[in-house]
């Protein structure tokens, strides 16, 4: 982060490094004893290789307290300390992200090896590089006997006892187990596992529960876990493990067993109870080494847990003796890294947006900055209540987060006195503060007593309500207008031509065409897009109202329910509660809409101007049997489309939900079902196939 300055005067690399370290210092603590960092892994990797730089070039600089000199990790006070009977290593790692890292793996072990170019390619096992921690499991006769960390690879901590509560971690082997076994892997916390756990914290702290925190990572998470003094703390903290190796282990010349190749380890350790990641695979040469960790990058936002990149592992144990290490690094392993998913950067401003419903969120405009594998300049700040707990203020310095498919986020603001050399500011912005009116349309902006957000009062008079509202009524779910994207509704609302959702259907030709780049090809597209929209069906056009808390499945619902939209708009509270799936909440707001006399109007003026739909009776109260029963739906069914699957389920009132969680019902499976399926597994919830699922509807 440090840019020279023209006025105050560079430092030696003497005066540097001894910076360097002891900033290095500092974040090592913060990282490795305290669980809470304070810069994202990839600045502190960044200032470790400026250390390495300089130190190589300078020997003398390099001193014996150097952080390059050492694994990092200390022996946290309370915890006893455990000698590792075969130390824990590090792994050589290749930051280059791209194929180019593979290559240059293979190519430095084959000439380790003396292989000549026409010599068949290595054999590699291709694993995932799970970001969590280093553990060692201790096993004697079969029973658990310890759990250790790394520490410094020499010695680490005991947790023996908050270890034993994983339940993916066996407390006995089955017979025939060696004497001695020590099985190597990672504890890690899933990424909805973090994220329920940081809600939960919230709680506690917002309930005044002294000492509690949120963590900033699944990473860190685990790690606090893991190290938590408190043995039935640690136990409600939701841990995962996945092996990937062996410590000690009883020689075959003493009853242990043998094993030529890691694979065949791997399976071993499968077989005595320990999960290894179904992404491990073999891989023979570089070409395969690059293919897999490109099919692994492309997927990664799809695993339910971070990885920070993939190990390859010569396969012949033979082969990897042959090989050995350089100082601490076996030469038969390395670990080829992808781009990181947390990043430092600064906060330009704090925007406040407008959306459909009139809700206001603060959005920090960010320096762009490349993470997670996407350029990211902006990251929601949820509320104003969100925004005061991080204390993100302009000008900030922020570790920004993008890990999985969700939205980047600022995970926490990195402390002014430390990110970065003497250019940076020593002084801060002014807290955030939601304004006290739209900044669209300047109505009062209003919090109501309960809700965390703060709501524009301009209703459909304000512009960035009146966009969003036509927004979302074109969109594809909805009466589908095609062509109607941002920047014509954007043209179309600035410039007075359209006010109302109605005005929009009165829209000639010659109105569209006169408007700034607009060709009159696509005027005559955008006038037979609102033709076709027309002709609709009521859960559609009912959705498209953007009527508070009814989202699509309501809207079908409702329509199902009532059959036509006069008895809906004319429908009681009580009315409306009878509905599946209509609650209390649900039903005022449905009732509150059509309470305003311009929304029945803009319902009216769009029947006037020829939306349809068809109409039925109301249904005769038909069977419900699956109500209140929630089904996901995984992967490629042999006869069904999606579509029509949930169409099936939601006629008999279950609902239909996206993703798994302790409460779905059900997960029906198709061919090659994902994480979805490995998520239902993992929390207990019943899988069926199509047939399973059509016998069930046929059976209620
Ligand atoms: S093997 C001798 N395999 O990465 C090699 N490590 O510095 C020892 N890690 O903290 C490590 N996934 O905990 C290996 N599939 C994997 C791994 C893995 C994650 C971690 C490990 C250690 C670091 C290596």
């Amino acid at each position: 982060m440090t840019t020279p300055d023209l006025f105050s005067p560079q430092p030696t690399p003497a005066e540097r490094a001894a910076e360097l370290r002891a900033t290095l210092h500092h974040h090592a603590h913060r990282y490795y004893t305290l669980d809470a960092p304070e810069i994202p892994d990839a600045e502190y990797d960044r200032l470790f290789q400026e250390l390495q730089a300089i130190e190589a070039a300078m020997p003398e600089l390099r001193t014996p307290d150097s952080p390059t000199q050492r694994v990092g990790g200390s022996v946290l006070d309370g915890f006893k300390p455990v000698r590792h009977a075969v130390p824990m290593l590090s792994i050589n790692t290749e930051t280059d992200t791209e194929a180019t890292g593979a290559r240059n793996f293979d190519a430095r072990v084959r000439r380790a090896l003396g292989l000549a170019e026409d010599d068949p390619p290595v054999e590699y096992v291709a694993e995932l590089k799970f970001d969590g921690l280093a553990m060692n499991l201790r096993y004697e006769h079969g029973v658990l006997v310890q759990a250790a960390t790394r520490g410094d690879g020499e010695v680490g901590e005991d947790v023996t006892q908050n270890m034993r509560t994983l339940r993916q971690i066996p407390l006995r082997l089955p017979a025939g187990a060696p004497p001695v076994l020590e099985v190597r892997g990672e504890v890690y916390m899933r990424r909805d596992d973090f994220e329920a756990l940081n809600e939960r914290q919230r709680e506690r702290i917002a309930a005044g529960a002294k000492g509690e925190k949120t963590f900033v990572n699944p990473r860190n998470a685990a790690a606090g876990a893991v190290r938590q003094l408190d043995p039935a703390i640690a136990a409600r903290r939701p841990l995962s493990f996945f092996a990937y190796g062996v410590g000690e282990l009883t020689p075959a010349e003493q009853g242990g067993p043998s094993f030529d190749t890691h694979h065949a380890l791997l399976m071993q350790l499968k077989a005595w109870g320990f999960p290894v990641a179904d992404q491990t695979a073999l891989a023979r040469g570089a070409d395969e080494l690059v293919a897999f960790h490109q099919r692994i990058g492309a997927s990664r936002d799809q695993l339910p847990y971070d990885i920070d990149g993939v190990v390859y592992k010569v396969n012949s144990l033979a082969l990897q003796r042959r090989l050995g290490f350089v100082t601490r690094e076996p030469r038969w392993a390395v670990a080829h890294k992808y781009p990181a998913q947390e990043q430092m950067t600064t906060v330009l401003a704090i925007d406040v947006q407008v959306g459909r419903t009139g809700k206001l969120t603060p959005v920090a405009k960010l320096a762009p900055v490349f993470v997670g594998g996407v350029t990211v300049t902006n990251a929601t700040l949820h509320n104003e209540d969100e925004a005061r707990r991080k204390d993100v203020r302009v000008g900030d310095t922020v570790v920004v987060r993008r890990a999985g498919d969700v939205i980047p986020e600022i995970v926490s603001v990195v402390p002014v006195s430390l990110n970065g050399g003497s250019d940076a500011p020593t002084t801060r912005g002014v807290p955030f503060t939601m304004p006290t009116h739209c900044p669209v349309c300047g109505s009062e902006a209003e919090r109501e007593p309960g809700e965390v957000d703060h709501r524009c009062s301009g209703g459909l008079f304000c512009a960035a309500q009146r966009k969003q509202a036509m927004l979302h009524f074109a969109q594809r779910r909805a009466v589908e207008i095609e062509g109607l994207g941002d920047k014509l509704v954007e043209q179309l609302v600035d410039s007075g031509v359209v006010k109302t959702l109605p005005d929009l259907y009165r829209l000639g030709f010659t109105a569209l065409a006169a408007l700034d780049r607009m060709a009159d090809k696509s005027a005559q597209n955008i006038v037979a897009a609102l033709e076709k929209s027309k002709r609709t069906t009521l859960p559609r056009f009912l959705f498209g109202l953007g009527i508070r808390h009814v989202g699509e499945a309501t809207a079908k619902d409702l329509a199902r329910h009532f059959g036509q939209l006069d008895r809906i708009m004319d429908a009681t509270e009580e009315q409306l509660l009878a509905v599946n799936a209509v609650g209390p909440v649900v039903a005022h707001s449905i009732r509150t809409f059509f309470d305003q006399p311009h929304n029945r109007e803009v319902v009216e003026q769009l029947r006037a101007c020829g939306l349809s739909w068809e109409e039925s009776e109301p249904a005769e109260q038909v069977p419900q049997p699956l109500a209140g029963q929630t089904f996901v739906l995984t992967g490629t069914f042999p006869t069904l489309s999606r579509d029509q699957a949930k169409d099936l389920l939601e006629a008999a009132g279950a609902k239909v939900a996206g993703s798994v969680s302790k409460k779905t019902s059900y997960v029906v499976a198709g061919a090659e079902a994902g994480s979805k399926l490995d998520k239902a597994q993992a929390l207990g919830v019943p899988v069926m196939d199509e047939a399973g699922m059509l016998a069930l509807l046929n059976n209620t």
